[in-house]
């Protein structure tokens, strides 16, 4: 971690050494940068020496539910004195480090945080060009999530899977764990026999008898990117660069659920330029993962609660297709600039979901987005208030604070605020350029907004006070201009919804036949805040069988709107998705509405006691934090 004193001084030193012969804006912009490779979760200092690549080894035991092996990295020196090089690391068991001479390297352990490990210390020479660290990972690693057969789909073999993003590589890898570092790789990963291996690289399509896997990737990656998942797998290919690995029992669902990924892919490359990864595949994991999708490059990991069967939460793939422009191409420099990642990329995804459904599909999760970003600022309250900016101030906090609606919906506002304002063209083509000029590079706020004063600023030199830019970027709270959405299929909704609730029959299966999942969500959500009680539920759970629902985000409305009603009908369907679901998303309204509730704080406990095995070391934590035990 680089202490902001430490960069301050670094940053007077050169205005001095530079001033004879610079210009102001000169050595202005000199202090940017310097400030700008400034990470405060990583002690790695990078500007020292860096890693180009990296060659790791690893073999996968279940049994102790641990990966041992060696990291080789290959060194880039900027300080031609350094004489160390710093990874960060988690709870790993170092056991010796190696440098390219075959000469065992000096190295030390810091003191280990809370959040952000330990750094692992090596001494090297002038002459280093690499070091190898042999090492191996802690039972509780927390970028891993190891099952046991009976919680997977096919129930005959174990599972593992790696979840980097955002500082949880360093519990698997010992690294430069900050997303301003790139670096190439291959691996070597020895599973056990019938079992394959996959990483966020180019991937076998088959297992093979021993369970030795060889991974190249040949773009460089920042650590948070490079992810593993080892499993009963197989692959079905969709057309000649895409396809879909799943446990057998689950593929062909899966692939009929993608069978319009070739057209999303098109209409990402449309949109912003032609996808540079080479092959896009998906990968469905078991219920326990923990997010809805994770743009791991070449391979998207996602939650099987989008095989609803009727493509109808496919807008997750177009977000997670989306990252491989908007994160994985150009990075966010720091999670304190997580927002670039997202809202980029929440915007892309509505770009494509228009581009295959149509606009007024769109406008749903539009409207969806801009509810869940005013909840969460009414959510944050005084308090928090710092939060709802969107450049965050994240030292000495957890980056995944920072995780939250303001980094999705506030920055996708604003692009939709800025083409509302300069027009959908001359938007896109900036984006495209942005991408463009960008690749393969990290960026942060503020360069973001140095390149938006050198392009859009300079040709519509009122568009900054004219939209309030500055306040988007660096204030808190939701400003004034918030764009807002026609939505006609919602306006619908919210009259079927009225017309039932005063007697009426516009709630009828017919009206109701042509309903996306989002119009259900927006009808639940309204519904919630009527307060009905437990006999209007009923009378909608018989009509609709919400209770049943096999769709995970209308059970998860239904569910919190049932305790609330105190309607016990629906709550062995919701014991059995508390068993049975991993992800975060859903497991914290439902925990949340249970603890909030007298009645059910004590059954709040009961089900996370039963049931926290099958969570994500993330999922356990934070439901943990919502019922206050530890
Ligand atoms: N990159 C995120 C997931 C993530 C963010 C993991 C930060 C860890 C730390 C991914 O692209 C994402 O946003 N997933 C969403 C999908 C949704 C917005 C369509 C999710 O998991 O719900
Ligand atoms: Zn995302």
């Amino acid at each position: 971690m680089r202490k902001l004193q430490q960069v301050t001084g670094i940053a007077l030193m050169m205005l001095c050494c530079l001033s004879a012969c610079q210009t102001v804006q000169e050595q202005v912009e000199q202090i940017a940068l310097v400030e700008e490779h400034s990470d405060p979760h990583t002690y790695s200092d990078y500007t020292s020496i860096g890693v180009t690549h990296l060659d790791l080894e690893l073999s996968v035991d279940f049994k102790s539910r641990i990966l041992s092996g060696s990291a080789q990295w290959t060194l880039t020196r900027n300080n031609s004195k350094a004489m160390e090089v710093i990874f960060d690391t988690y709870r790993l068991g170092i056991d010796s480090v190696i440098l390219d001479d075959g000469s065992k390297a000096l190295y030390s352990t810091g003191k280990s945080d809370k959040i952000l490990g330990a750094p692992l210390t090596v001494k090297v020479q002038p002459e280093t060009k690499k070091v190898t660290i042999y090492y191996k990972t802690a039972p509780d690693a927390t970028a891993l999530q190891w099952l046991e057969a009976e919680q997977t789909s096919g129930k005959r073999q174990p599972f593992l899977y790696t979840q980097g993003e955002s500082i949880y590589t360093r519990s698997w890898i010992p690294c430069q764990d900050g997303p301003g570092v790139r670096f190439t790789y291959t691996a070597v990963i020895h599973t056990p026999a019938d079992l394959m291996a996959l990483m966020s690289a180019e991937n076998p399509r088959e297992k093979n008898k021993e369970g030795l896997y060889h991974f190249t990737m040949q773009q460089p990656v920042p650590s948070y990117l490079v992810a593993l998942a080892v499993g009963d797998l197989a692959f079905q290919p969709l057309n000649d660069r895409m396809g879909v690995y799943a446990e057998p029992v689950m593929l062909k669902r899966s692939a009929a659920e993608l069978s319009g990924l070739d057209r999303m892919m098109s209409a990402a490359e449309a949109l912003y330029g032609p996808y540079d990864w080479g092959r896009y595949d998906v990968l469905f994991l078991p219920g326990g993962f923990p997010f809805g999708g994770m743009e791991n490059p070449r391979l998207t990991f996602a939650t099987p609660t989008i095989l609803t069967g009727d493509k109808s939460l496919v807008n997750l793939i177009a977000h997670e297709l989306a990252h491989s422009w908007s994160g994985n191409l150009v990075t966010n420099a720091t999670w304190n600039d997580f927002w670039l990642n997202e809202s980029f990329t929440v915007y892309f995804e509505r770009r494509i979901m228009e581009a295959l459904e149509g606009r007024e599909y769109a406008a749903m999760l539009w409207d969806l987005g801009l509810q869940d970003l005013k909840a969460t600022i009414r959510h944050y309250g005084e308090d928090k208030q710092p939060y709802t900016r969107l450049k965050l101030d994240l030292r000495g906090q957890d980056p995944d604070l920072g995780l939250s609606d303001i980094a999705y919906e506030k920055g996708a506002a604003l692009l939709l605020l800025m083409e509302q304002t300069i027009g959908r063209n001359t938007l896109d083509s900036f984006i495209s350029r942005y991408f463009a000029a960008h690749r393969f590079q990290s960026v942060n706020t503020e360069g973001f907004v140095r390149y938006m004063e050198n392009t859009l600023f300079t040709r519509f030199p009122r568009l900054r006070q004219d939209i309030a830019f500055d306040t988007w970027i660096y204030k808190t709270g939701l400003p004034e201009n918030c764009p807002e959405v026609e939505n006609p299929r919602f306006r619908n909704v919210d009259r079927a919804l009225e017309g039932f609730l005063s007697g009426g029959s516009l709630l009828s299966k017919e009206n109701t036949a042509h309903w996306s999942t989002h119009e259900w969500l927006h009808f639940l959500r309204e519904l919630k805040d009527r307060k009905p009680d437990g006999q209007t539920l009923k009378t909608l759970d018989a009509a609709f069988g919400f209770s049943g629902s096999s769709n995970a985000e209308i059970a998860t409305v239904w569910f919190t709107v049932a305790i609330g009603a105190r309607y016990e009908a629906a709550f062995p369907p919701m014991e059995k998705f508390l068993e049975h679901t991993g992800r975060m998303k859903f497991l914290e309204p439902v925990y949340e509405a249970l603890y909030k509730s007298d009645a059910y704080k004590a059954r709040a406990a009961r089900y996370f006691d039963s049931y926290k095995d099958n969570y994500h070391p993330l999922a356990r934590k934070s439901v943990a934090a919502i019922i206050g035990v530890n």
